[in-house]
């Protein structure tokens, strides 16, 4: 192992054992996530030692805790979405150095390209330990640097809801500024593409239930907002906004229950960026519809590592300041799941690892 040095030279203390939280089984409850103490990881060849400083969670982190998660195991570190410090580096390792900070890439293997079905065996927090622990052992080529205007907390929203958003608008066919987007609801990708479709020069029409978040999206730019639990019919609501045209870009986290009234507000040659599914499951939508004028979807598995790379520099270039609902402490992280599960969130919810 290289001797731990920090940017000024000096030697970070690197306890012997740290706490991580870990899943004893699962449940909605989550009764099961415990705080353990474990031995202090040593990194082998290529491998990083982070301290972490912040984690976010993620929709699928809520799926992850009552064991619905394709391939998790009791035991597992949970959590994706981390920043931190580099506190170790062992053998090879020419990525990073101790003192960087740094961001952990959702899928550590996977690096650029299509993703492959090998590349999904490698989800943090999913089908290997996450992040959300005091010290966290890396693949260097599972990190990239955090970039200096952006603070551990809101590095830690990034990797997985804003390199979706990221790929939602830029991984299909190409978004030109003056284009028209929909988003839905005000969770954490919907929100990331709601603040990167403004940035590219769109027009973003934005759903959501409550009327309090409804002000809160204008205020971050939304050029108009309609809320579903008012309107049922909110599909024909988004395209009368557009003067019967339809929009260009659907960024559907909704699913199914919300696919079909997606498709019904859609442009000619538009694309839907199938995303998510927080509107549930159980719909059944007609196949014809898919075979609406040009339309094309487009089916989103986050991003790889240049993914992330590449939001980075946006993020840095355009100075995105993500929108962090609320900060939990790290002995309060169930508290933090109960939060995102009640919906009231607007944005990130974020556990500080300090
Ligand atoms: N494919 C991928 O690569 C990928 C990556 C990341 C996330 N996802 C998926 O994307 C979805 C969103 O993830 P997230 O982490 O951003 O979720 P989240 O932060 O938990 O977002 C929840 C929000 O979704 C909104 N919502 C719920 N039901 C809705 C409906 N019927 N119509 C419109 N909006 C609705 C609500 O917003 P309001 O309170 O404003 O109504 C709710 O607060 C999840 O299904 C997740 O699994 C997929």
């Amino acid at each position: 192992m290289r001797a731990p040095l920090n940017e000024t030279g000096a030697t970070p203390i690197v306890p012997n054992t740290m706490k991580a939280y870990h899943f004893e089984a699962f449940n909605d409850a989550l009764a099961s996530l415990r705080l353990r103490e474990d031995p202090m990881p040593s990194p082998g060849m290529g491998q990083v030692v982070v301290r972490m400083r912040a984690t976010s969670l993620n929709y699928r982190d809520l799926l992850a805790a009552s064991g619905q998660l394709p391939g998790i195991k009791p035991g597992l570190i949970p959590l994706s979405d981390g920043a931190g410090e580099v506190v170790a580096v062992g053998e090879a390792v020419y990525r990073v150095r101790p003192g960087d900070r740094v961001v952990a890439a959702f899928n550590p293997t996977w690096i650029s390209g299509r993703p492959e079905v090998e590349f999904m065996r490698a989800m943090l927090g999913g089908t290997v330990d996450g992040v959300l622990a005091e010290y966290v052992m890396l693949d260097q080529q599972g990190l990239e640097r955090l970039p200096d205007g952006l603070s551990f907390q809101e590095g830690a929203t990034l990797p997985c809801a804003a390199v979706t958003a990221w790929s939602a608008l830029h991984c299909g066919l190409p978004l030109l500024a003056g284009q028209t987007v929909l988003v839905q609801g005000t969770g954490g990708v919907s929100i990331f593409a709601l603040q990167l479709a403004k940035s590219f020069g769109c027009r973003v029409i934005a759903t959501t239930s409550s009327a309090e978040k409804a002000g809160r999206l204008r205020q971050l730019g939304a050029d108009e907002v309609v809320n579903y639990a008012q309107v049922p019919e909110w599909g024909a609501a988004v395209r009368e906004l557009t003067g019967g045209r339809g929009v260009d870009r659907v960024v559907e986290v909704g699913g199914p229950g919300t696919l079909e009234q997606s498709i019904g507000c859609t442009a000619f040659n538009a694309q839907i960026a199938l995303v998510g599914f927080v509107g549930g499951l159980g719909a059944q939508i007609n196949p014809r519809l898919l075979m609406r004028g040009g339309l094309s979807t487009h089916s989103i598995a986050v991003g790889s590592r240049t993914d992330l790379a590449k939001l980075l520099a946006a993020a840095e270039a355009t100075q995105l300041r993500p929108v962090i609902d609320r900060v939990f402490a790290f002995s309060q992280a169930p508290d933090a799941y109960r939060h995102l599960q009640s919906r009231r969130h607007f944005g990130k919810v974020v556990i500080n690892v300090d």
